[in-house]
């Protein structure tokens, strides 16, 4: 009875063309898909919700391609919002235009209208995702995108698994998610999901009226390994992800791989991915067991929420000589997770990973940054500062971020007219010298920091060293980065540099700034263009935690932007505002 399409006729084209193949060690294939947001009715706790989706699914498509690539990915906007796809974690070298960040980099594609994202999938291996940058409309319209190893699965470097699974944990929301980043905007931060979901399932925790909701269901069979590519599409918080009575090998992170790390408890952040082996090895056999996705809920505004969780249920069936059979009547064992309001453990499992195969990290700092993420007070004219609000936005190094509204910063700094962006303003290297954390007015601005191609880039991002902090999860586009250090309080440049892991470090796209705490990244700007950098969780990113690097043009034409496609949305149109405030 659960995720039944209800309310009218509802009907979709779907298809996926690989124009080339791509059998092992063969050449670069054009993948070929066609997006068709629309919107549909889906049933959940009693309630028919209408939510926007891609080919009528929830979670949408996994994209799967080979390294080297070429994507084409056609989407036609059948829903009443403007819509942009991202392409979160892929490089997109010289392609900033494919970015799709709505208002950072396009407009948004008016409804009725379709617009075509080319790009490769170069030098990356692993699993990354898609979704909606307009608003929270990512929290229904997402998918995975998988990358193979051009050389085959033989060329994987860790054992080859025998099957591969996108495990996509979500969040189940009954408000719509214009309504949502409106209430965000506004200082209201009430709202809560309804539950979590794993690969779109609210699992059966859940039940209303008698009707208890499916669990997604994990069939393996004995002695086989699986991969999962676990991919964080929700909107609030990082999980805990564990299977009863398994353990994972953690292989990979944000699509590069990670030397081998033995857990039994995954911790996902906000837009992070994380591929894992687990072996189906359960004893004693007969089993079932439950995987159990919980949000991380420590302090700060959402302690009041009920626990974010969704489970589903692994099952054995027969294997080639057929043991190994789930008893279908028997409990279910469930695993014992980490108590919700607890960080630690994410400390250290971020803290832990390091890369299979490292790279050296340019030694040469030409810029530094340092940014404080917090959250400031900032009432909109004429309204009445009244709790629980209290006006709280949030910021970095005191300015809320404010997307444009008349056209994207990047087609503004293409066409160097920067006039055509209202409250433009610098992004401040530094944080004013007496930031108070959670503390004081601040103000709004489109921020951004221009910074020259091929330049060394090393940024310290300093949560709130006091109470009500929050882990950010925050995210780069169009450059992976390293990770060399994390820590508790204050970030100290002359003693935390002897903490910094300058040999192996981990190259992500998301660095999850601790609470309490501080992250270093270090990253060289080889990409030219306008790359938004924000925190993953919706309502930080709807509220101001953001600004914008502008990487200027190299000397070469290969170190240029080329011209945006031809067909590119464009911002004439009075409704490309859809969805903006
Ligand atoms: Cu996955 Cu700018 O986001």
């Amino acid at each position: 009875m659960a995720a039944s399409v209800a309310g009218c006729f509802f009907f979709f084209f779907f298809f996926a063309v690989v124009l080339a193949t791509a059998s092992s060690g063969g050449s670069a294939a054009l993948v070929e898909h066609t997006f068709i947001v629309s919107q549909m009715k889906l049933n959940h706790l009693c309630n028919d919700t209408l939510v926007t989706v891609v080919n009528g699914q929830l979670p949408g498509p996994a994209i799967e391609v080979t390294e080297g690539d070429s994507l084409v990915v056609h989407v036609v906007n059948k829903s009443p919002h403007g819509v942009t796809i991202h392409w979160h974690g892929v490089k997109q070298q010289l392609n900033c235009w494919a970015d799709g960040a709505g208002m950072i980099t396009q407009c948004p594609i008016q409804p009725n209208k379709n617009f075509t994202y080319r790009f490769d999938v170069a030098g990356q291996e692993g699993t990354l995702w898609w979704h909606a940058h307009v608003t929270s409309l990512r929290v229904t319209v997402h998918g995975a995108l998988i990358i193979r190893p051009r050389s085959g699965p033989d060329s994987y470097p860790f054992p080859k698994p025998d099957k591969e699974i996108p495990i996509v944990i979500g969040e189940w929301w009954e408000t719509d998610p214009f309504e949502l980043d409106r209430r965000f905007a506004n200082s209201d931060f009430a709202d809560v999901p309804r539950s979590s979901t794993i690969n779109g399932k609210l699992g059966d925790l859940n039940t209303c009226s008698g009707v208890t909701e499916d669990n997604y269901v994990l069939e393996v069979e004995l002695g086989k390994t699986y991969l999962l590519r676990i991919v964080n599409a929700a909107l609030h918080p990082q999980y805990y992800f564990k299977i009863a009575g398994h353990t994972f090998t953690v292989v990979a992170v944000d699509a590069n791989y990670v030397k081998p790390y033995m857990t039994d408890t995954i911790v996902i952040a906000a837009g992070e991915t994380v591929d894992v082996l687990v072996v189906a090895a359960a004893a004693p056999t007969g089993g079932r067991y439950y995987m159990v996705a919980l949000g991380i809920m420590s302090l700060g505004p959402l302690t009041k929420t009920p626990v974010f969780i969704s489970r589903g249920v692994m099952s054995y069936t027969a294997n080639a000589s057929g043991k190994g059979t789930s008893d279908d009547t028997g409990p279910i064992m469930v695993p014992e997770m980490p108590d919700y309001r607890d960080e630690t453990m994410s400390f250290y499992f971020h803290g832990n990973l390091t890369s299979l195969r490292p790279v050296p990290v340019p030694g040469n700092i030409d810029e530094r940054l340092l940014i404080a993420v917090d959250t400031g007070r900032l009432c909109r004219q004429g309204s009445v500062p009244s709790p629980p609000a209290y006006c709280m936005v949030t910021r970095m190094n005191n300015i809320s971020f404010q997307l444009p509204t008349t056209t994207s910063l990047l087609q503004a700094y293409y066409k160097k007219d920067i006039t055509m962006i209202t409250s433009l303003r610098d992004f401040p290297s530094r944080p004013p010298p007496r930031i108070v954390f959670n503390r004081g007015y601040t103000s709004r601005g489109v921020s951004v920091w221009r910074v020259r191609y091929n330049t060394t880039v090393e940024v310290v991002l300093q949560g709130p060293p006091t109470p009500a902090s929050y882990s950010n999860p925050m995210h780069l586009h169009g450059h992976d980065f390293f990770i060399l250090a994390q820590g508790l309080g204050r970030y100290n440049a002359e003693k935390d540099v002897y903490a910094y892991n300058l040999v192996d470090p981990p190259v992500r796209n998301m660095a999850l700034v601790p609470m309490y705490g501080w992250t270093v990244i270090r990253f060289v700007t080889t990409n030219p263009g306008v790359w938004f950098l924000h925190c993953h969780l919706a309502q930080h990113v709807s509220s101001g935690m953001a600004m914008a690097f502008v990487v200027e043009n190299g000397p070469t034409t290969d170190t240029t932007l080329p011209p945006p496609p031809a067909d590119y949305p464009s911002c004439d149109d009075p409704d490309d505002k859809v969805g903006y405030e």
